[in-house]
């Protein structure tokens, strides 16, 4: 293999959980909650933070400026497809980075050149190179991916991606869009293209897998063996479909087997667990308790024998430590008797600016109230009650009023529910199989969203009876998905804020673009 400028032992981690990550159907972010997960990614000091596709609309072009304007510490990155005007929107809405790179794309398969761009090869080259160059005009970090990568031909991404160094890009990335590549395969394939393209030592090559058949991580470790030195990922492994290479594993996998990578990330690997769970609470995308690093169980020891082992040494069972990932870095942050200064601060450093005195106050507010229902508050609970309060905030058609349940043992629960729509207070009421089941009933006989539930889920935010509970419900109608999420120490509460908000977000509606998408 020869020696190439991707031959160093830095591993760069870009993270694309604000714009692959939102392709998962339902877990679109405000501008706000963007710069929060930004800012959490900038503390696990990620090397490149993918912010969005600032052509998709003009809330996405605001989100990327915003996270341009918040992130000193880590590249802000905005997609563009290789059209003029994508890439003059993202350049514009980079003006304000610290570190600003674009990343151009178009598709390079035989089925994505034939059937979905109707152009012949020669003419997906121009474009490249052509939006290359543009994307120069704006900045000196262009990264290039040729889309769908891994059913392409071997031949013509080497003529394309040497063309496109040629033309300025110093990140050439390889999509596996579909996820249709297995490990060795594909880490093959990246060695190669590294090998025969003559310029390829002035670009680190990097890769961008999907788990459609639950091969990313393997196949994005197979290409850092092979030569990749940017792993393209997101938290939790969000993202369009099955999902992108994740993060977390990513990361663990390199840190752990040094004996087998030759590069390394240089991330805060501590504040993957707050990161995990923010990224969670925002999206409403629940983390199962077996995912690895970041699930409830992951380091938890079940079997008798595995816990004597662990007992008498660790490492008879542990690969890595738990405290090294975050987890119980589960501290009190503050409590019933914390003032204004305590709490404005604590938010500040979890990246939340409150705009105004009377932003400050109602959240002062909401936290006294949950202060006096929960004595000890840590920050995944400062987290649910931003969350809360910002949905809130944007989407005010319907708004919970009062709500009232019986559940009693041999009776069948029933619930009545008064909310506020558009001004005028409604009451509803409803029974159901439990106290849950004929709140949310009630509620839909007032809204009749007539949408069909896909998801319903409960988790203790922290730990103990007293906890939040945080529910997530996923609502579809017409092909459309929303989620909505809700946090309170009642979890029927809970879940009518939840359901309540997903309702909320179903009546307004979306309007922005997909990146992958044709438009010439
Ligand atoms: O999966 C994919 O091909 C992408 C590109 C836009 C890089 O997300
Ligand atoms: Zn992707």
């Amino acid at each position: 293999m020869q020696w190439s400028r991707t031959m160093n032992d830095k591993l760069i981690i870009f993270d694309t959980t604000l714009r692959d990550g939102e392709q998962s159907p339902g877990a679109s972010m405000t501008r706000d909650e963007k710069v929060r997960i930004a800012k959490a990614l900038e503390r696990l000091r990620v090397d490149v933070i993918e912010a969005g596709f600032p052509a998709a609309s003009p809330g996405d072009f605001e989100a990327v400026q915003a996270v341009a304007g918040a992130i000193k510490e880590s590249t802000v990155c905005g997609l563009a497809r290789a059209l003029d005007r994508d890439i003059d929107r993202a350049g514009e809405a980079l003006k304000e980075a610290e570190s600003a790179r674009i990343h151009t794309f178009i598709a390079t398969s035989p089925i994505h050149m034939e059937m979905k761009l109707r152009m012949e090869p020669d003419q997906v080259i121009d474009y490249a190179v052509r939006a290359v160059k543009r994307a120069c005009g704006f900045t000196d970090d262009v990264e290039f991916s040729p889309e769908d990568a891994g059913r392409s031909e071997e031949d013509f991404l080497c003529r394309i991606l040497e063309a496109v160094i040629d033309a300025g890009a110093t990140t050439l990335n390889i999509p596996d869009t579909v996820g249709y590549s297995v490990p060795e395969q594909f880490g093959r394939m990246i060695g190669n293209l590294i090998e025969r393209i003559p310029n390829s030592d002035k670009a680190v090559f990097s890769v961008h897998c999907h788990n459609d058949l639950g091969l990313a991580v393997a196949n994005s470790l197979s290409a850092v063996i092979h030569g990749a030195r940017q792993v393209e990922c997101t938290i939790n492994g969000l993202g369009e479909r099955a999902g992108n290479a994740a993060l977390e594993e990513v990361v663990m996998a390199v840190s752990t087997r040094k004996d087998v990578f030759s590069c390394q990330p240089r991330l805060n690997t501590r504040e993957i667990v707050a990161c995990s769970k923010l990224v969670s609470n925002i999206t409403g995308f629940p983390i199962q308790p077996n995912k690895a690093i970041v699930g409830a169980n992951a380091f938890a020891h079940e079997s008798g024998i595995h816990q004597d082992g662990v007992l008498k040494n660790p490492e008879t069972y542990e690969i890595m430590r738990a405290e090294d990932v975050g987890w119980s870095a589960n501290r009190m942050v503050l409590g019933k008797h914390s003032g204004r200064n305590a709490f404005r601060s604590r938010m500040q450093k979890l990246g939340v600016e409150f705009d105004s005195e009377e932003s400050l106050n109602a959240a002062f507010e909401r936290f006294k109230q949950l202060a006096d229902k929960k004595h000890e508050i840590f920050d995944e609970d400062l987290q649910a009650l931003i969350t809360e309060a910002s949905s809130e905030a944007e989407d005010e058609t319907v708004k919970l009023v009062s709500m009232s349940v019986c559940s009693e043992t041999g009776e069948t629960p029933c619930a009545t529910v008064t909310l506020r729509v558009e001004g005028s207070e409604m009451t509803g009421r409803a029974r159901g199989g439990g106290a849950v089941d004929a709140s949310l009933k009630a509620i839909e006989s007032i809204v009749h969203t007539d949408s069909s539930l896909q998801l319903y889920s409960v988790n203790n935010i922290t730990s103990g009876t007293d906890a939040q509970g945080e529910v997530t419900v996923r609502l579809e109608k017409g092909g459309r998905i929303v989620n909505g999420q809700g946090a309170d120490t009642d979890i029927v509460i809970a879940s009518a804020k939840a359901y309540i908000n997903a309702v909320n977000k179903l009546m307004t509606p979306a309007k922005r673009q997909h990146p992958q998408a044709v438009e010439v």
